[in-house]
């Protein structure tokens, strides 16, 4: 079984794309939505949380983690020796491999939140690869809120879109990284704001990709045979009925979510050992 990882309802994206690729494995998401949104948060805290939602998958029997949230990934990517029980596959090392796939670009842009940018992970992995690589990185807090308010192609969102890519596209990056998985859903604005010489990068894409390469390499049911299994659950850490509506924009259809409530690390250890 897969288990997806992610802040609330923005990975519900990743997973509708990993159910196309693989529509026979097992797959089990978590969306923190009680604790959303992480992208303001220190990397300390979304560390925390995210070892909470890792237990509680790996309980659930997941034998692969998938981190949907760009957030949580680069809070993960920033702590040293991080290990889980299983393998993972967070989203911003599939991103910068498929960034660097590109024909040459010197000049790329990259929008996320601020947690992202702030863990500067980005700059980090694309320099390790190629040091002359500049890369101008942009917080854009505003954009998750009218997303999920369904501002899709408003003028409030055009505005604000043109506001934040403005001092990349003065840059004349070549290629601008879509650092945040909700940002799938205004692709088509953010093409338009950047300038259609820059090629946008869609993290949603490349970390199915490399799931679903992963998935048919090591796990069963990983070619997406039917009647391999296919069993799609759903949690929440709280469900209203805005984040059901929320949750149907992300995902394209309607789905039955379940609630959970996830243990803080310590007490869970505390509890076992006793
Ligand atoms: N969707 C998250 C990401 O991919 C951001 C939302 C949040 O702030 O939790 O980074």
């Amino acid at each position: 079984m897969i288990g997806i990882l992610d802040s609330g309802t923005g990975g519900l994206t990743v997973a509708r794309a990993l159910g196309d690729l693989l529509p026979g494995m097992d797959m089990t998401y978590l969306g923190d939505t009680g604790r959303f949104p992480y992208g303001s948060r220190s990397s300390e805290k979304i560390n925390a949380y995210v070892d909470q939602g890792v237990d509680f998958l790996v309980e659930k029997g997941a034998e692969l983690i998938v981190f949907a949230c760009v957030t949580s990934s680069a809070a993960l990517l920033s702590r040293p020796g991080r290990s889980f029980a299983v393998p993972f596959v967070d989203a911003v090392t599939p991103t910068v491999d498929r960034l660097l796939a590109l024909p040459t670009c010197r000049r790329i842009g990259v929008v996320g939140t601020e947690a992202t940018v702030r863990s500067g992970v980005f700059d980090v992995l694309i320099n390790k690869r190629d040091p002359a690589a500049r890369i101008y990185a942009r917080s854009a807090p505003l954009l998750v809120p009218l997303i999920e308010d369904g501002r899709l192609d408003r003028p409030e969102t055009r505005m604000i879109a043109k506001k934040y890519l403005h001092p990349l596209k003065v840059r004349q990056v070549g290629a601008l990284v879509m650092a945040c998985n909700h940002y799938r859903l205004i692709r088509p604005l953010l093409q338009r704001k950047i300038g259609k010489r820059a090629k946008v990068v869609d993290c949603v894409s490349a970390v199915a990709d490399s799931v679903k390469k992963y998935a048919e390499q090591h796990m069963r049911g990983g070619g997406g045979q039917a009647g391999a299994g296919g069993s799609r659950t759903y949690y929440l850490t709280d469900i209203t009925g805005r984040i059901a509506s929320i949750g149907k924009m992300m995902f394209g259809r309607n789905l039955t979510f379940q609630y959970c409530e996830l243990q803080p690390r310590d007490k869970a250890q505390v509890r076992a050992a006793s």
